[in-house]
């Protein structure tokens, strides 16, 4: 039996259906609303809104809890890869071995660029910030591979699909590389897709690069934490390009340019950079002096959460992380002591304890990448490269969802009511 709510607007009565899932928060279906009352919803930011059905990731903000087709994060960073999870994501399944060797297979198959792309990278400045360089080569595949573009040929969907996981690491490795003058290393297939990262974007043509294989894995389950995140800003918005026809290529340019933005994949360049300027503990109840200041427009980078009331779950497998990187490198950082007292600071303070403000997915991952010999300026990139893979998984759902219709939101209108034109010599 189907509830339903009761909705009363301008004296008259109306019902919508409540939905359920399998697991979560339960849905008023109000698709008819404005043509049954001729009014909208207003929900700027869409804090009370689901955009769609899903069946990829599942959120409980208030527990902590991510799962990924039912298996929980902390599970799949541990025990997983990076492949398997992109498989999982995919197909809604773990693979057997033969399905997983099938699909790293074809991965690797795929890890090439036209050679044609490398002459496009000619043309942006040295200095350019590696998230535009992603942004312009990858809104640039549709104009070479224009052979898997035609998003109703499933055939093709998977063909574009495979190339963008594929080549997404060897076109950040590219932007990196063309950012410090070095150059480009092709794919060595030999190599698993994070150590081949690794060797594009560490190793030089000169000498033999060695994977360190801790590193590997730390790196690996780096891109595990970021594969996925149910419909966060930049998934709404590869959905929302997505949902108008536009090729897969484009889409993902769309999620690459919004996860740009610091109030979602910035924050953790954003987050080192602050934690660089904090420097010693001695300075840390300054900074949260401002963050709690309403006048004051800093905010913690790294903290917070529209979804999570609690600590998110990939931050924990983020800090154990950093632990074992150092003590795989034998190397410490001022940074990650400041980093852990902060925390401890922060949520013992009544401001975010109130707030329920926690460190997220960006705040140790900084800390990290630094480690590894990335440049603040990658660590969007490294952001986008992992979450390319949740964004092909949820854009294929996208556009096989037979309620999927092209997204086109209305608004509250608060501007002029018509008025007639007036000359300029009569203003
Ligand atoms: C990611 O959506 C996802 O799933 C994203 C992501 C993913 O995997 O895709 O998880 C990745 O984007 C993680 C978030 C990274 N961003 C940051 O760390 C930037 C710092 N955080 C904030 O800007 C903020 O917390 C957001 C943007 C993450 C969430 O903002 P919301 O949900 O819109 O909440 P809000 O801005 O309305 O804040 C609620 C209150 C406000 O105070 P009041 O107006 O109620 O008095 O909390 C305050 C905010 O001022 N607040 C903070 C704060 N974050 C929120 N105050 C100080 N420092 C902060 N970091």
């Amino acid at each position: 039996m189907t509830d339903t709510a009761k909705f009363e607007l301008a004296g008259k009565d109306f019902d919508y259906p409540v939905l359920s899932g399998s697991v979560g928060p339960d849905v008023v279906d109000i698709r008819k609303l404005y043509g049954q009352t001729g009014a909208f919803t207003y929900d700027p930011g869409f804090t009370s809104t689901a955009s769609c059905r899903s069946e990829i990731t599942y959120i409980d903000g208030d527990e902590g809890v991510l799962l990924h087709r039912g298996y929980p994060i902390g599970e799949l960073a541990e025990k997983s890869s990076f492949m398997e999870v992109a498989y999982l994501l995919l197909n809604g399944e773990l693979p057997s071995q033969d399905e997983l060797d099938g699909f790293s297979r074809t991965i690797s198959r795929h890890t090439m660029v036209h050679e044609q792309l490398a002459t496009f990278f000619r043309g942006f400045r040295r200095d350019a910030h590696p998230m535009a360089i992603m942004c312009g080569v990858v809104g640039a595949l549709s104009a070479f591979y224009h052979d898997s573009t035609d998003i109703h040929d499933p055939q093709q969907r998977m063909i574009a699909s495979h190339r963008l996981i594929a080549k997404i690491p060897t076109i950040a490795a590219m932007a990196y590389k063309y950012s410090v003058g070095q150059p480009f290393l092709y794919p060595d297939n030999s190599l698993s897709y994070t150590g081949n990262f690794l060797r594009m974007t560490f190793g030089v043509p000169a000498e033999q690069y060695e994977v360190n294989p801790a590193i590997e894995r730390a790196m690996d389950r780096i891109f595990i934490l970021h594969a996925d995140h149910e419909q966060n800003a930049s998934t709404s918005t590869v959905r929302l390009a997505g949902s108008s026809g536009a090729n897969p290529f484009a889409c993902m340019a769309a999620g690459i340019a919004c996860l740009w933005g610091p109030a979602h994949g910035g924050a953790n360049e954003a987050a080192l950079n602050m934690l660089h300027e904090i420097g010693t503990p001695d300075r840390i109840p300054e900074f949260i002096a401002r963050a709690k200041d309403k006048n004051d427009p800093f905010r913690l980078m790294g903290f917070g959460h529209r979804v999570y009331k609690n600590y998110d779950p990939r931050a924990t497998v983020m800090q154990k992380t950093v632990r074992e990187v150092f003590e795989t490198l034998n190397v410490s950082d001022p940074v990650f002591e400041t980093a852990l007292r902060l925390e401890e600071i922060a949520l013992s303070d009544p401001y975010f304890i109130e707030k329920k403000l926690f460190p997220n997915v960006d705040f140790y991952s900084g800390v990290i990448l630094s480690a590894i010999g990335f440049p603040t300026s990658m660590f969007t990139v490294l952001f986008a490269l992992a979450r390319t893979v949740g964004w092909v998984a949820q854009w294929n759902e996208m556009i096989t969802d037979p309620d999927q219709k092209i997204g086109r939101p209305r608004q509250l209108y608060t501007g002029p009511t018509q008025r007639s034109y007036v000359p300029v010599g009569e203003r």
